[in-house]
């Protein structure tokens, strides 16, 4: 009786916390017996090319939410078009702003030198992201792994599943809750925009001719949007970037939001956020307290990098990260 007693205590207990951290068939340490070198590598490589050039850090992050937001995190941001076929990369939503191609090409070819079509290109863009965000935010998480890369790439997957930056908060909440992630993890995981830089395309629309009003978007603060205007010309192109956020633009830190409180954020889909009751509260808290934003984005990002992933046999490791075998 005892005993039958305790099993079930220890049975429900496992069950609690297997599914409080169900990463649908992902392991941390994955290829522990496989190549034990895997992470080490990918961590290596990424730290070094962040010394030649720092703004691959915000690059890869951005690459892998584009990637687990459109087939699942399968790689196929990575995967280059042929003849018969646009991929992701050139839908205008990635090319030519989405960047870091080349430093995956870099891990990929030292991982396949040391352990030939064991490691994904999946997972190596998720062990990047990691590594870019304790390297520019000193956040860090343990990455569940096992992804496999998917086969197909299409530049007509992006429109449905990546928001545009003209997106209001229902939009943002619903293309978020349909990749099973909450209103509150959308706005942690907007703190990305705390790095890294925007074509002036992205934007301008709230400089100049805001809803055709004819005028800027009243609800962009005057001298930041004075300051943009220097830069961006009314309708591009010419295309320059400018800095996301202008406080600590090379940090990856919580000063998104405190920006965005004072109506600095650069897109409609971060001012937004402060029109919600539920979302300010969360701007708010993120604002006030670094370290529970951190704690949450570090969650936040484990859970993106689950979206509809492929595991056991589905898809392959590819060779080259840019071709399908
Ligand atoms: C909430 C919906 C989101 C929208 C509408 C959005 C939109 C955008 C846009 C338009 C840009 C600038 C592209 C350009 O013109 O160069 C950008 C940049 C960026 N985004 Fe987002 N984004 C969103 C969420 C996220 C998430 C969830 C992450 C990562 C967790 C992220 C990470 C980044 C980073 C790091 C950059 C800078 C890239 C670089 O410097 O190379 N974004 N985003
Ligand atoms: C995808 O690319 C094809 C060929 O370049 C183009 O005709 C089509 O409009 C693109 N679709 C989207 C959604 O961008």
């Amino acid at each position: 009786m005892k005993k039958s007693i305790t099993f079930s205590v220890l049975a429900m207990l496992w069950i609690v916390s297997a599914t409080a951290d169900n990463y649908y068939g992902l392991e941390v340490g994955y290829y522990g017996y496989a190549c034990p070198q895997a992470e080490s590598i990918v961590r290596w490589t990424v730290f070094k090319a962040l010394e030649r050039d720092p703004t691959l850090a915000p690059a890869i992050i951005r690459m892998h939410f584009h990637d687990c937001f459109v087939r699942g995190c399968d790689g196929s941001v990575l995967i280059d078009s042929t003849p018969g076929n646009t991929a992701e990369k050139d839908s205008p939503a990635n090319n030519p702003s989405l960047q870091g191609f080349e430093l995956i090409d870099e891990v990929k070819a030292a991982l396949e030198s040391v352990c030939p079509e064991v490691v994904s290109c999946a997972d190596i863009i998720a062990f990047a992201a990691r590594d870019c965000s304790y390297q520019a935010g000193n956040i860090f998480w343990e990455v569940p792994a096992g992804r496999r890369d998917g086969r197909i790439s299409s530049n007509n997957s992006i429109p449905g599943n990546l928001p545009p930056p003209s997106f209001n908060v229902k939009q943002l909440t619903d293309i978020f809750m349909q990749k099973g992630l909450s209103q509150e993890e959308m706005v942690i995981l907007s703190g990305a925009h705390s790095i890294g830089v925007s074509h002036c395309s992205s934007f301008s629309d709230r400089l100049y001719n805001f809803a055709n009003t004819g005028a800027g978007d009243p609800t962009l603060d005057a001298q930041l949007a004075q300051q943009l205007k220097l830069t961006c010309p009314v309708t591009p192109p010419p295309d320059p970037i400018v800095p996301m956020e202008t406080v600590s633009p090379s940090t990856l830190d919580n000063v998104y939001y405190t920006e965005l409180l004072k109506n600095r954020g650069l897109f409609t889909s971060d001012h937004t956020l402060l029109t919600n009751p539920p979302t300010l509260k969360v701007v708010e808290i993120s604002s006030s307290y670094p370290s529970i934003w951190k704690t949450k984005f570090a969650k936040a990002m484990v859970k993106m990098g689950t979206t509809e992933v492929l595991t056991g046999s589905q898809g392959e490791i590819r060779k080259n990260c840019r071709i399908v075998n």
